[in-house]
């Protein structure tokens, strides 16, 4: 195929500047999206035949997961070639197609850049084994030799973010032990060294190479990580801020700055969102100062139990943490790292930590998906853009019996198998039919999904759902078609109204209010004067527990709100 110049791919900016702050982006985890060739594996010519039904739900963006070459240690965290892309995926010449023929619906393209950790197949790795000590190619990491009399103790005993060590011996040619490579995550992930020049240039390089191929935004992976103190002293029980020694250091500053720069010498608006997780909603927000990062995951929403005052606190600190920054916020319900939300809400204990996932906990799917339904309609009411995890707009959950032998996530593996890991929400989409592969793989695929689709997905396909004007899919296409038409949605104006105990209440603009039930009765709407969307079906006119309404009302009936009004 013959493809145009860099300089001529289309790009959507030049209409809407202003696009990020309000988008709505879908999160494609490509090898579990849609498998056109058959091998078990989703590819991008799945993406790309499924661009309509994307454009049907009403995003406004696309985020991929990594899509590079990567022996997949991580899932593809782990990137040998950040210029190319997974064989088994596709090919450089069909992602510059994917973007363009998604850009002509209206729909932009925003990548994975890894920039704390490679593969340990990467060039530059293996050029830093080969060299030896001392060499000029072990600069680009963190090489050491270890501590103790014969070198076999780690230099520091920092945790790894994955259970397990954060220290591998390498061994020396004439095989003897030899130096230990820093690695935050798993071994095959090793950390690169970002006081080297090198690894500045190699990825601001990396970001003009999918800038020139139309690519509207970058999601910085593990965006907190990338610069360490030199000295490597342990970690301190309670570091003040900016001492931890790898986690959110104040040297990150100045890499999102000149990042921002290249970002901002490309034509429209081209986007910086950061993965960072942190407590701290003051130092988060420092990454979202007018010449950083433009957006950051808010992962506190998605931590949070299903419960109204912590729903409340948690809205209310965030919109509080990103306004002095003028930084628009971001609503996520999960991502393929975290339990998929029907499950999650479908227990007693409905927050998420990544440190007491554990198997076998009984779960009410109904009530889980019941209260999906009504956490959807709040997150896309609330001011900012919207991520969307691929699956979660079918109510998917977590697949929980997934064969030991079949399971690849080395969270599970490093932790010696107490944490069931994330593969149970990485599962392959169901579109069709009534039997695996669902139409995720073509019916003559000479190989199964690479994880198994459970059977009960029969009544959760795109198919079904589609002509089930209940569906979660419904919902949520009902839910963005609104919000796309509703000037008052997305960035804007917010602000509080008091309502019963339990129940959250708050107006966009002037004629907008959501009511969201999270009490265990029906409860009366306010003085309306048409329901755009509820999640549930109203019984005699009253809004049942575990459910969300959005309503338009008369610009009087938001007057008397009870907190002040935030404009993003
Ligand atoms: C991020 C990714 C996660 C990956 C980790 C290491 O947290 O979301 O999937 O395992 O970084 O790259």
């Amino acid at each position: 195929m013959t493809l145009p110049a860099a300089s001529t791919y289309r790009t959507l900016a030049d209409s809407d500047d202003l696009w990020w702050r309000s988008a709505v982006i879908y999160q494609v985890y490509v090898r579990s999206f849609s498998d056109d060739n058959g091998d078990g594996t989703g590819d991008l010519a799945g993406v790309r035949s499924r661009l309509g039904y994307l454009k049907q739900l009403g995003v406004d963006a696309l985020w991929f997961n990594p899509w590079y070459p990567s022996p997949l240690a991580d899932g593809g965290y782990d990137v040998s070639d950040y210029r190319s892309i997974h064989p088994s995926f596709g090919t450089l010449g069909e992602a510059e197609a994917l973007i363009q023929d998604a850009l002509a619906l209206g729909i932009r393209t925003i990548i994975d850049v890894v920039p704390n950790h490679v593969s340990d197949q990467h060039p530059w790795f293996q050029a830093a084994l080969a060299a030896g000590p001392g060499s000029p190619e072990r600069e680009r990491f963190w090489f050491r030799p270890g501590r103790g009399p014969d070198g076999d103790e780690p230099p520091t005993r920092w945790p790894s973010n994955f259970a397990g060590d954060t220290w591998t011996r390498t061994v020396n040619p004439d095989g003897s032990p030899g130096e230990w490579y820093l690695h935050l995550f798993t071994p095959e992930q090793p950390d690169l060294n970002w006081t080297h020049p090198d690894v500045h240039r190699e990825h601001e390089d990396i970001l003009k190479f999918w800038f020139d191929r139309g690519v509207a935004g970058v999601r910085i992976d593990s965006a907190a990580l990338l610069v360490k103190d030199a000295n490597l002293p342990e970690v301190p029980l309670t570091p003040a801020p900016g001492e931890h020694p790898n986690t959110d250091r104040d040297e990150l500053h100045d890499i999102y700055r000149s990042w921002r720069a290249i970002a901002d010498s490309y034509e429209g608006t081209r986007v910086l969102v950061g993965e960072i997780w942190l407590p701290d909603v003051e130092r988060f927000a420092r990454y979202l100062r007018p010449d950083e990062l433009h957006t950051a995951f808010n992962f506190d929403f998605l931590a949070r139990p299903w419960n109204a005052a912590e729903l409340h606190e948690s809205i209310e600190t965030t919109l509080s943490a990103h306004a002095p920054v003028g930084a628009p916020s971001t609503w996520v319900l999960s991502n393929h790292d975290v339990t998929r939300p029907v499950t999650r809400y479908g227990r007693e204990d409905t927050t998420f930590a990544f440190a007491s996932k554990r198997a076998g906990t009984p779960t009410d799917l109904a009530l889980g998906l019941r209260r999906s339904r009504a956490a959807a309609l709040i997150t896309a009411a609330l001011p900012g853009s919207l991520y969307i995890y691929q699956g979660d707009e079918l109510g998917l959950p977590e697949v929980e019996d997934i064969p030991a032998e079949l399971l690849q996530d080395p969270m599970h593996f490093r932790s010696l198998g107490i944490d069931p890991g994330r593969d149970g929400c990485r599962v392959p989409l169901p579109w069709s039919g009534t039997a695996p592969p669902f139409g995720f793989s073509p019916a003559n695929a000479s190989t199964s999904p690479w994880l198994p689709q459970p059977i009960g997905w029969r009544e959760l396909t795109a198919e079904a759902q589609q002509s089930d004007p209940t569906s979660m899919l419904r919902l949520y296409q009902s839910a963005l078609r609104i919000r796309a038409e509703e000037p008052d949605l997305g960035d804007g104006r917010f602000a509080w109204l008091s309502g019963a105990p339990d129940v959250l209440t708050f107006t966009r603009g002037d004629t907008f209010l959501l009511v969201a039930n999270l009490s265990a009765h029906p409860v009366d709407l306010p003085d309306h004067q048409r329901v755009l969307l509820t999640s549930e079906t109203l019984v005699n006119g009253m809004l049942p527990s575990d459910s969300t309404a959005w309503l338009e009302v008369l610009p009087s009936a938001t007057e008397n709100s009870d907190r002040p009004h935030h404009s993003a």
